[in-house]
């Protein structure tokens, strides 16, 4: 393939990403985005594998076959619960790519017959490449085994942190000028002293966030690996990597302002990793008051009796597969005149935009489904307010417990309604690990159980 025609199939390639990024941006069109973006990687791996330079097409082509059947397998495979784990997951690769193609680079023959000038700029490409991938790859890893549950997930803050990742940082700065500064391949030892110690600030960076803020988290991971895959584009000398990468290291950082400002997290401390710092005590208060429950007779009877109802969809919605018979109880209810409306939480779930998405599979019409923001006002009018398997969303201690590790969050007021029934299996914590009190104010009802089963039985009682 002539550099020509390569450069035009990147072109291409490149466009199709912009279409795709634009196509996710609604649930309409998000299948079309996701179209797209298979369309454009296909053409800019064949684009890059025929390209010039490349040998060892069969050994390129045995790696891309296994690694799409493994693509295929985990895909397939993965629950929707656990796609945040597999997103992080892929985040370390990147990474890790980004650390190999920066040690690649710079034992590259190739690389030291450059001009003075273009060796010193490509040994800054090398030492950034390699700090931001490695810091990718160590942050994403340590994500992964919180979203997993294989790690706590409460911060790990130690005094004085901030310093020591100053200090950490600092290092750094003097490994890549002593880097710089460094004939052939002399320099490779400040390399991997640079790459332990961001591999290290990434574990720490990570650790220091707690369970509630993980969203926000791997989002930042994502901006970093797309920043992360831009370096190692400009290694490689590769137009199509830098264009790419700053996509996603640009949509990453939007997404990850969005986010910030839903959970009222302020952006940069969410960067250095030290948003967590507020919840340092994590010692929520006491909860006062007393647990009441009802069965799903009762909870059907107050249906019966209520004119607007609001449902709350969380995580344990997402696991139960309640999202079908719930539809149904809503078309029954509506049947019987009553208004009947969804509350989204921005983080509620696993991922953004989890439970509408879930709502839409199980074709729950847009017009129904309203964001937190939106549907708080009208909390304090509703008759019932059925809260789905969500824990840490409709927790009231974000707004008066300061000592809470989701205090500032924004949460939907459910216990402003006259009414609020929680549908779980337990009384155990949700992802922050806080307790909720929620389920010990004198206007909420516990109803316990799989919220599939529940909402099944309640729906019997309302049809009967
Ligand atoms: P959570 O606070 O995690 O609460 C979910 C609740 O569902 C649990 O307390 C659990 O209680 C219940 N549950 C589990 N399985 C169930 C089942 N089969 N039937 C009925 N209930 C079940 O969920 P949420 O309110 O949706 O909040 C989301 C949390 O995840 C936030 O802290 C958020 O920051 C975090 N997070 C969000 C994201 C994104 S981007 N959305 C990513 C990572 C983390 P029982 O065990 O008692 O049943």
């Amino acid at each position: 393939m002539t550099i020509g025609i390569q450069t035009a199939a990147y072109v291409f390639a490149s466009i199709l990403f912009i279409l795709s990024l634009g196509g996710l941006s609604s649930q309409e069109s998000a299948k079309r985005g996701v179209f797209y973006g298979i369309v454009g990687m296909a053409i800019a791996i064949l684009a890059t594998v025929l390209g010039q330079g490349v040998h060892g097409h069969v050994y390129i082509m045995v790696a891309i076959a296994i690694a799409s059947v493994i693509g295929i397998l985990v895909a397939r495979k993965v629950e929707m619960t656990s796609m945040p784990q597999l997103v992080a997951i892929l985040h370390s690769f990147v990474g890790l790519a980004a650390v190999l193609v920066g040690f690649g680079s710079y034992l590259d023959p190739k690389t030291h017959v450059l001009s003075s000038s273009e060796h010193t700029i490509h040994l800054v490409e090398v030492f950034i490449g390699v700090f931001i991938g490695a810091i990718t790859f160590t942050g994403s890893i340590v994500a992964w085994g919180k979203l997993e549950g294989k790690i706590m997930s409460k911060p790990l803050l130690y005094p004085g942190r901030h310093a020591v990742n100053i200090i950490l940082l600092i290092v750094c700065i003097i490994m890549g000028v002593m880097f710089a500064g460094q004939e052939g391949t002399d320099g490779l030892l400040y390399l991997y002293i640079m790459t332990a110690i961001a591999g290290f600030i990434g574990v720490m960076l990570v650790m220091a966030i707690g369970g509630a803020d993980m969203p926000v988290v791997v989002s930042m991971l994502n901006s970093y690996s797309g920043w992360a895959a831009s370096a190692a584009g400009f290694m490689l000398g590769n137009d199509l990597l830098i264009v790419t990468g700053a996509l996603v290291g640009s949509s990453g950082a939007i997404l990850s302002i969005i986010m910030c400002e839903a959970m009222n997290r302020s952006f940069f401390s969410v960067i250095l990793g030290g948003f967590g710092a507020v919840a340092a005590s994590g010692d929520a208060a006491a909860m006062e008051g007393e647990v009441t429950a009802l069965n799903h007779e009762e909870v059907a009877d107050l249906l019966k009796e209520a004119k607007s109802i609001v449902i709350v969809p969380g995580y344990g919605m997402a696991v139960a597969k309640a999202q079908y018979p719930i539809y149904d109880m809503v078309q029954t209810l509506q049947k019987a005149g009553k208004k009947v409306r969804f509350a989204i939480h921005p983080v509620a779930g696993r991922l953004p935009g989890h439970m509408n998405v879930l709502l839409a599979e199980a074709n729950v019409p847009y017009d129904i489904v309203f964001e937190m923001d939106e549907i708080n006002p009208d909390l304090p009018e509703t008759d019932v307010v059925m809260v789905i398997g969500a824990n840490d969303v409709v927790n009231p201690g974000a707004q008066d417990d300061p000592s809470s590790p989701i205090y500032g969050m924004p949460v939907i007021e459910a216990w402003k309604a006259e009414k609020v029934i929680i549908m779980k299996r337990s009384m155990s914590v949700g992802y922050a690990g806080v307790e909720n009190p929620l389920f010990y104010k004198p206007n909420a009802e516990m109803l316990y159980g799989d919220a599939k089963d529940s909402v099944e039985k309640i729906l019997g009682f309302l049809k009967a």
